[in-house]
């Protein structure tokens, strides 16, 4: 099936989307699957840095997010989730420039999520959202495969991207997609 992204609708997750949210994540590897409960906080207490991308009334995209507590000028982006159906049309880049475009975004200067070195389409999809921002993005090891998972998660990168200017003049990518 292919998707077109004039029948997508764009929203503020609900807490009626967590058990989707949680089908979604699952079907989506290597992302790793959250309690129930933690997929509905996403969906409520941050839902104003979280998507939910809606075809055919059915959840085909989600990110979640949310300004790091301590640095209120960076919003974390947790989890990128694409169902199979929808990949390789923009989607994942397009529920970015939703979150960025909304006022709880407004003042933010940087982005960060980590990524495993495998994952390939993750970094693909942050380097090229660095680049239409028309900035660099750093990476550091956040989460040690054993100083923190003990030997049984891959290391995760983090990806920092910025400094941003939200306000500027974007860059048109290749699809002549704006950001
Ligand atoms: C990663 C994922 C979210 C990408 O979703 P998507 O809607 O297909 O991504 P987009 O179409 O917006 O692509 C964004 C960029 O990444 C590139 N990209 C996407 N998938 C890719 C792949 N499988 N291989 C290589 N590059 C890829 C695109 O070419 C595009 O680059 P461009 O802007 O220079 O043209 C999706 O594949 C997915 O859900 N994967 C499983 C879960 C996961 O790994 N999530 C990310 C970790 S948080």
């Amino acid at each position: 099936m292919s998707i077109s992204q004039k029948q997508m609708e764009f929203r503020r997750p609900l807490a009626t989307d967590g058990v989707d949210v949680s089908s979604l994540i699952k079907a989506c590897p290597p992302l790793d699957t959250n309690s129930m409960y933690c997929n509905l906080l996403q969906c409520t207490h941050f839902s104003s840095t979280s998507i939910a991308a809606i075809h055919n009334h059915n959840i085909v995209g989600f990110i979640s997010g949310y300004i790091i507590p301590d640095r209120p000028d960076t919003l974390f982006i947790w989890q990128v989730a694409v169902d199979e159906s929808a990949r390789g049309h923009g989607l994942a880049s397009r529920m970015i420039k939703e979150i960025l475009s909304r006022p709880s975004c407004s003042k933010l200067s940087y982005i960060e999520t980590t990524i495993t070195k495998s994952n390939i389409a993750s970094w693909n999809l942050f380097e090229s959202l660095a680049n239409k921002l028309n900035t660099k993005i750093k990476k550091s090891t956040m989460f040690d495969r054993d100083r923190h998972f003990s030997g049984n998660h891959d290391t995760e990168l983090l990806a920092r991207i910025g400094p941003i200017s939200l306000t500027q003049t974007p860059k048109t990518n290749r699809n002549n997609e704006e950001l």
